[in-house]
């Protein structure tokens, strides 16, 4: 069998290593949840991912990661990803994405969600409903021996049908013992990536970004960071963590307090 790139397949006593760092950051973004209010800081909030990281003996991963600034990403509205906490208030009607990786005991998880900020348009809500079910059709949609060009087919279908762009210069990653590995898992098709397979064992990320208008984003100059929609147009993100096992995939990332698998904004 042919795999390109250099896939990781992760022993089964190393899964076991990899659901505690996922559960924790899962136990991170509950415990940060009550935070996203009207008025907060994103620097506040990045406050608090790093305060209850560090006080439980663990690691943000972002934080100095090719130079990084922050322990989080956390991008609002036209902000597709990366972006850098600072003193911009959230205000009603924002939605706005929290990405959190976690080092634990040199184990990663990583995982993000869009939260609506009090009252939000109707094509925000619709946005933020249509990104969070295209993860989990992704999800539901792959078996072991699966392809990756499977997670892409069915994520851009549901997405382009429903008149939104499907984000292309960034994509979901092998995972665990480092934080970005092969194989890269594109969310629309990419020839090449039907020779990727998804086997026991291998752990990785599915991060869906989908943008109200083109699926073409631009990077800020002035940071180096912060990847925006071209148009400006909203953008949304959701992002597991997910372990192939024998008998499917397992989420390392679910949340107790947060939207749970069929869950409507
Ligand atoms: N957490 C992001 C991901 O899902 C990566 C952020 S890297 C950073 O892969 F440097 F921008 F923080
Ligand atoms: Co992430
Ligand atoms: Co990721």
């Amino acid at each position: 069998m042919i795999l390109s790139g250099n896939p990781i397949i992760y022993k089964s006593y190393e899964w076991e290593r990899l659901r505690i760092a996922s559960r924790f950051n899962a136990s991170l973004m509950d415990h940060l949840r009550p935070y996203v209010k009207p008025g907060i800081t994103t620097d506040e909030i990045n406050q608090v991912v790093h305060e209850y990281t560090v006080s439980n003996g663990h690691t943000p991963a972002t934080l100095g990661y090719h130079g990084f600034p922050k322990s989080c990403c956390i991008s609002i509205n036209e902000v597709v990803c990366h972006g850098i906490p600072d003193d911009t208030e959230l205000k009603e009607g924002d939605i706005v994405n929290v990405d959190i990786t976690s080092i634990v005991d040199g184990w990663y998880g990583d995982q993000s969600e869009t939260f609506l900020v009090g009252e939000v348009s109707e094509d925000a809500r619709k946005l933020v409903q249509a990104t969070y079910e295209s993860l989990f059709l992704a999800i539901n949609t792959i078996k072991p021996g699966s392809s990756v060009i499977e997670i892409g087919e069915v994520i851009f279908d549901f997405a382009t049908e429903l008149g939104y762009g499907v984000v292309r210069q960034y994509q979901g990653h092998g995972i665990g013992r480092d934080f970005h590995t092969d194989p890269g898992i594109p969310h629309y098709p990419v020839s090449g990536s039907e020779r990727d397979l998804l086997l026991p064992g291998m752990c990785f990320t599915i991060e869906p970004m989908l943008n109200a208008g083109t699926w073409k984003t631009v990077e800020d100059r002035s940071d180096g960071w912060t990847v925006r929609t071209k148009d400006g147009k909203l953008s949304a993100q959701f992002e597991h963590t997910i372990l192939m096992t024998d008998t499917g995939p397992e989420i390392l990332t679910l949340t107790k307090e947060g939207p749970q698998p069929g869950h409507r904004f």
